[in-house]
């Protein structure tokens, strides 16, 4: 089943979506690093949506959901990584899943309170070749400022200061939160909410239970 995972700015879904990869077969579909992509490439997306990222806000969803259709392969399960975050996207996500022969989405919702956002953002480390991610103090790489896997650079993201973070966090509870009620409504609930707080090995322990997947390796 296609997964979305919701959650604030700093939450963990792309710690958690890459560890999901790995083990369990799953496609990983970020918007927030295609975007990043198509900035450092230049393409028309991707200048058209720098200046939103760089201020917080929400890239404009017609551009966001063109995007998507585009990565949308065949074939395996796929993680939705910060994407839906409007009610328009992920009307727009449903209809484009079952216009593709594939089932309604299921989503999980990364439980945190906002006072532990900002030491999450602030210690992130990148890399910025694959979206892989660190922190400096819960989630080390082996060499400060080096990726453990393939021996290059680490970098902080540009969106990953205080008054970015905090109009992050603002939008995240504007525009974002109202998915929690689109996903629990109806006859159908398709909302698992997990414990975010807790460590990312915890993390991963909660959700393996809340899909029902086997441990592979
Ligand atoms: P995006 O890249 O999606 O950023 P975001 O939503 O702000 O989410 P983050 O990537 O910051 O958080 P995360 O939950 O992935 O946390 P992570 O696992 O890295 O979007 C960026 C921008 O692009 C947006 O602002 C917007 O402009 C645009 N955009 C993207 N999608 C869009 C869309 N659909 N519509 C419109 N615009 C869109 O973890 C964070 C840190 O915490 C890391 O350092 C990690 O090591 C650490 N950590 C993770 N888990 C734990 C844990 N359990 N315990 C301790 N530390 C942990
Ligand atoms: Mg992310």
């Amino acid at each position: 089943m296609d997964v979305v995972l919701l959650g604030a700015p700093g939450a963990g879904k792309g710690t958690q979506a890459q560890i999901l990869v790995k083990h369990f077969g799953y496609v990983q579909i970020s918007t927030g690093d295609l975007l990043r992509e198509h900035r450092n490439t230049g393409s028309e997306l991707g200048k058209a949506a720098e200046g939103y990222m760089k201020r917080g806000e929400l890239v404009p969803d017609d551009l966001i959901i063109a995007m998507v259709e585009g990565e949308l392969k065949d074939g395996a399960p796929v993680l939705f990584d910060g994407f839906p975050r409007t009610v328009a996207q992920a009307k727009a996500l449903d209809a484009l899943l079952q216009s593709r022969g594939r089932g309604l989405p299921g989503a999980i919702y990364f439980q945190i309170e906002r006072s532990l956002l900002e030491e999450r953002l602030l210690g992130r480390w990148t890399n910025p070749r694959n979206g892989r991610v660190y922190h400096s103090k819960f989630n080390p790489p082996v060499v400060a400022g080096i990726d453990d896997e393939d021996g290059g650079p680490l970098v902080q993201r540009e969106d990953d200061k205080p008054d970015t973070i905090k109009r992050r966090l603002d939008v995240f509870e504007s525009q974002t939160m109202p998915l929690v009620e689109f996903y629990e409504d109806g006859n159908i609930n398709r909302l698992i909410a997990i414990d975010a707080t807790e460590s990312v090995d915890d993390v991963t322990h909660t959700l393996i239970h809340a899909l029902r997947l086997e441990h592979g390796h």
